[in-house]
């Protein structure tokens, strides 16, 4: 069961902070803004210079482009016209061509955290998409996002809010902690995200649909409740795979500063003891029902147990606040569980290997994807 979000500030001063927030982007600033996934850093999709504000705050090169945040339909735009033919036209001003197939995806899973790229429609800013011809789109399921959006009336470009590379950020705390050196930075402060790692992404900009990012909805729930076939990113022969168009699908990515190696089954102390200095100070996470009764761990008092829940979405949800956590501390390596197959463990599994691959200083047998 997943909590709902938890806004810390009452309506009054949602609404405040909301107005507050629509200002500093139509001035061209940045806001970093909640999302059910992880927190973002927003700016007006319109504004070229806003947008390039986006690259330099995060540190993040020029080409790798941003996804397009869309309110959802109004109560009264959708009761005025059907549901679809709504999201129709909040949709097609973006985009030059709106596949059947990706209308079909909106019905069942928007708001939500899924991402489709599309072909893009000629005014779209040519920063917000990398130079590229395509535009990833998604409307978040996050009451205040969703406020905001509404209330800015435009389309807010946001990535994650973190500097390029690093760990996503799913709490307020973990905004203002990675841009500590930017006091200006609005935060709008929903509570900790739900969904806990980034959108699904799925290309339907040409071909067959492709999935380009593993997340919490799996091509096995697209097909099921929609009908629509996502092959596996590689499967589709013409597809371009020049330029990163996903930052995440890097080697290196989502990571600690922290050395951080994964365990298969049984094998965690093992992995420990490959780590070359035996007086490491190490947190050893643990399935919650395993926690460990061996002797060797619990009598080391530089091993120490961390629990992570067994269900695909709670893992989700606390992985990046966990990475975050363990970061501060002053262990010299973090081991975590391998995840169990299946698509439901596919976004995490993602994310594990290339955190693994770019934490902590160079090492020679990092796990890879
Ligand atoms: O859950 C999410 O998607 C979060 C929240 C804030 O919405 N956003 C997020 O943004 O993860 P970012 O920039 O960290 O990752 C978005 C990914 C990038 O890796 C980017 O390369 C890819 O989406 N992307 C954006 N536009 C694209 C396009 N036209 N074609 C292919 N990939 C695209
Ligand atoms: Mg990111």
């Amino acid at each position: 069961m997943k909590a709902d979000p938890q806004p810390t500030i009452s309506t009054a001063e949602l609404q405040q902070a909301v107005e507050q927030a629509v200002r500093r982007l139509q001035q061209g600033g940045l806001v970093a803004i909640p999302t059910e996934t992880v927190y973002g850093l927003a700016a007006d999709a319109s504004n070229e210079q806003a947008v390039r504000r986006i690259f330099s705050a995060k540190g993040r090169p020029a080409d790798h482009p941003l996804i397009v945040h869309l309110a959802a339909p109004s109560i009264a735009e959708a009761s005025e016209i059907n549901r679809s033919d709504a999201w129709f036209k909040l949709i097609a001003p973006w985009v030059r061509d709106l596949p059947e197939e990706a209308m079909r995806l909106v019905e069942a899973f928007w708001p939500g955290p899924l991402t489709l790229v599309l072909k893009k429609d000629k005014h779209v800013l040519s920063a917000v998409t990398g130079g590229q011809d395509t535009i990833a789109l998604r409307s978040p399921d996050h009451p205040v996002a969703q406020a905001l959006l509404q209330e800015f009336g435009g389309g807010l470009a946001a990535p994650s809010a973190n500097r390029f590379g690093k760990v996503s950020p799913t709490r307020a705390a973990d905004v203002s902690a990675e841009f500590s050196d930017q006091a200006d930075l609005l935060i709008l402060d929903g509570g900790d995200c739900t969904v806990g790692i980034e959108s699904t992404i799925v290309d339907l900009s040409s071909g067959a649909p492709v999935l380009l990012r593993p997340g919490a909805i799996t091509p096995e729930q697209i097909e099921q409740k929609t009908g629509v076939r996502v092959l596996a990113a590689g499967a589709r022969a013409d597809a371009d795979t020049s330029t990163p168009r996903v930052s995440g699908s890097l080697k290196a990515h989502y990571a600690p500063n922290t050395p951080l190696r994964l365990y298969a089954a049984g094998a965690a102390l093992d992995c420990i003891s490959q780590y070359p200095d035996t007086k490491s100070h190490v947190a050893l996470v643990v399935w919650e029902s395993e926690q460990m009764r061996d002797p060797h761990v619990l009598g080391a008092s530089h091993i120490q147990q961390v629990p992570i829940p067994e269900q695909s979405d709670l893992f989700a949800s606390r992985l990046y606040r966990l990475l975050r956590d363990l970061d501060d501390h002053t262990w010299d390596l973090i081991v975590m569980p391998e995840p169990p197959m299946g698509q439901e463990w596919d976004g995490v599994r993602d994310r594990l290997q290339r955190a693994c691959f770019g934490s902590g200083p160079p090492v020679s047998n990092h796990v890879s994807s």
